[in-house]
C-alpha cells in the first residue's frame, strides 16, 4: 500500500470521527451521549480519536534527492532550478508567465508596486483575511479599503464593492480564502466597468477552480504562498502568476533590485531603471518545490474529495453549516476547511465550550482567522499605525482618514469571526 492512499484513509477517518464529534449534543445536557461512543470525551467519555494526524508538510527522498545536488553546486541563489520551477507552476495552473518569489507577502509587495499602485490609491479588499494581504497595500502608502464578506462563501461580497468606488480606487485585491472562491465573474466585470486592476490573493488557494480555470489566473496578477503549512510548499516561497509579459517584466525587475528585465530596460541601460526591493527565490527553495509539485495532483484530489466527504455529513447535522461555494466552481482547493456553528442549536454552548468538546475527543480544530489574527483586518492596529504617520498625515487629508475611520464597520466579517471553525 503506498503512502498516497495510506494519507487518503487516515484522512477519511479523521473526518468521519470529527463527523462523530460535532454530532453530539451540549455538554451537560441530559441528552449528552454520542450513541454507540458513548459519553462525549470532555464528560469523560472516551476519544474518538487518538491516533495522531498524518505530518505536514510531507517530506518523501525525492525532495532529500532534488535538494542535495542544488547544496552541492554551491549555486543557492536564485539560477535555473527557479526558472525550471516557474515554469513548472505555471503549466500546473494554466498561467502564461510565473515568477517566483521569496514568500506570499512578497508577491503581493511586488504585485501593486508593478501595477504602480501608491500613495493617494486606494485598494477594495476584504476584512476577512490573514494580515498579510494588508501590509502590501499599506507599505506602497496606499488605503486599504474594506468590503463585507459574503456569510455563506465567506469570501469578499461583490456586489458591495461598487459603493466603494471612487476616483482614486486602482485596483480590487480579492483573496480567496479557506478553501473559497471569490465570485470572479462579478469581480472582473467591476474591474474592467470601472477601468481597475485585479490582484487574486491566492496564497492559501493552489488548484482551485473557476469554470475549469485555476485561481491566481483570472485576475491581472495572481499571488500565491509556499509557506509550510500551505497545500504546496516548500518551507517558504511565493509566486506570482500573469499573462502580461510587460507587467510581468516590471514584477521581474521589482523582485531583483530594479535591475532590467525585459521591457524594464529603457534605452536598453544597465543599473536600476525602476525603485525596488529584493524578494528572489532561493535554489534549494525551488529544488523542493519541483518535488513537491509531483505529487500535487494527487494529494489535491484527495483533499477536495475527503472536503466534499466532510461536507456532506456535517449538513446533517443541525446547527452545523459548512462554508457554501458557487455554482462555478469547478474544483476546490482546501487549505483549511471551515463551518459555522448556530449554537442556538446545542442548547447555547459557548463557541469556547464547543471548540473543548471537540479538542477532547481528538480533533484538530481552531477558531480559524478570528483567533490567528486576533481581530478582523480593518480594526488591525497596523492601519492606525500607519495613518498616525507623517506620511499618510501629509498624503490624506483629515477628513479622509477620519472618514474612514466612520465607514469603518463590516458586521457580517464580525459575525463570521465569531461562529465560525476550522480543519486544517
Ligand atoms: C491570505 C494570505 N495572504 C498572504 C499570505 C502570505 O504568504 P506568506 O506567508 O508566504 O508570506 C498568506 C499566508 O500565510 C495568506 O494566507
Amino acid at each position: 500500500m503506498d503512502d498516497k492512499h495510506l494519507t487518503r484513509r487516515k484522512l477519511l477517518r479523521t473526518t468521519a470521527m470529527g463527523t462523530a464529534a460535532l454530532a453530539m449534543p451540549a455538554a451537560g445536557s441530559a441528552a449528552a451521549t454520542t450513541g454507540s461512543a458513548g459519553l462525549p470525551a470532555i464528560l469523560g467519555g472516551k476519544p474518538v480519536r487518538t491516533a495522531p494526524f498524518p505530518r505536514w508538510p510531507q517530506f518523501r527522498d525525492a525532495d532529500e534527492k532534488a535538494v542535495l545536488p542544488v547544496l552541492r553546486s554551491g549555486v543557492w541563489s536564485r539560477a535555473k532550478t527557479v526558472a525550471e520551477a516557474e515554469k513548472r507552476f505555471a503549466r500546473l495552473m494554466g498561467a502564461k508567465y510565473c515568477l517566483a518569489t521569496s514568500n506570499g507577502t512578497s508577491a503581493l509587495i511586488t504585485a501593486v508596486r508593478a501595477l504602480g499602485i501608491g500613495a493617494g490609491d486606494e485598494v477594495i479588499t476584504t476584512p476577512y483575511t490573514f494580515v498579510a494581504t494588508i501590509h502590501p497595500i499599506l507599505l506602497a502608502n496606499a488605503l486599504p479599503v474594506f468590503v463585507d464578506i459574503d456569510p455563506e462563501t465567506w469570501q469578499i461580497d461583490p456586489a458591495k464593492i461598487e459603493a466603494k468606488i471612487t476616483g482614486n480606487t486602482a485596483a480590487i485585491l480579492p483573496v480567496h480564502i479557506i478553501g473559497g472562491i471569490c465570485d470572479m465573474d462579478r469581480i472582473n466585470a467591476i474591474a474592467k466597468k470601472h477601468n481597475l486592476k485585479v490582484i487574486e490573493d491566492a496564497c492559501e488557494a493552489h488548484g482551485g477552480e473557476w469554470k475549469n480555470k485555476k485561481e491566481g489566473t483570472l485576475g491581472d496578477l495572481g499571488c500565491f504562498s509556499f509557506q509550510t503549512g500551505k497545500s504546496l510548499t516548500c518551507g517558504e516561497g511565493g509566486a506570482i502568476l500573469g499573462h502580461d509579459e510587460k507587467l510581468m517584466d516590471r514584477c521581474h525587475s521589482f523582485h531583483n533590485l530594479g535591475r532590467p528585465h525585459g521591457s524594464v530596460a529603457p534605452r536598453n541601460q544597465e543599473g536600476h531603471p525602476i525603485v525596488a526591493t529584493k524578494c528572489r527565490m532561493a535554489e534549494y527553495q525551488a529544488s523542493i518545490l519541483m518535488t513537491q509539485m509531483e505529487s500535487f495532483e494527487e494529494e489535491s484530489k484527495v483533499r477536495s474529495e475527503n472536503a466534499a466527504y466532510l461536507t456532506a455529513k456535517l449538513k446533517q447535522i443541525p446547527g452545523i453549516v459548512p462554508r457554501a461555494d458557487h455554482a462555478e466552481v469547478t474544483r476546490t482547493a482546501f487549505y483549511y476547511y471551515g463551518f459555522r456553528y448556530k449554537k442556538e442549536r446545542f442548547d447555547g454552548l459557548t463557541r469556547a465550550k464547543f471548540m473543548a468538546a471537540l479538542r477532547a475527543e481528538g480533533v484538530r480544530a481552531s477558531s480559524g482567522l478570528g483567533v490567528i489574527e486576533g481581530k478582523p483586518m480593518n480594526k488591525e492596529g497596523c492601519i492606525e499605525d500607519a495613518f498616525r504617520s507623517r506620511t499618510y498625515q501629509r498624503i490624506y487629508p483629515k477628513e479622509k482618514l477620519a472618514s474612514y475611520q466612520v465607514d469603518n464597520e463590516f458586521p457580517k466579517a464580525d459575525r463570521l469571526l465569531e461562529v465560525t471553525f476550522v480543519f486544517q
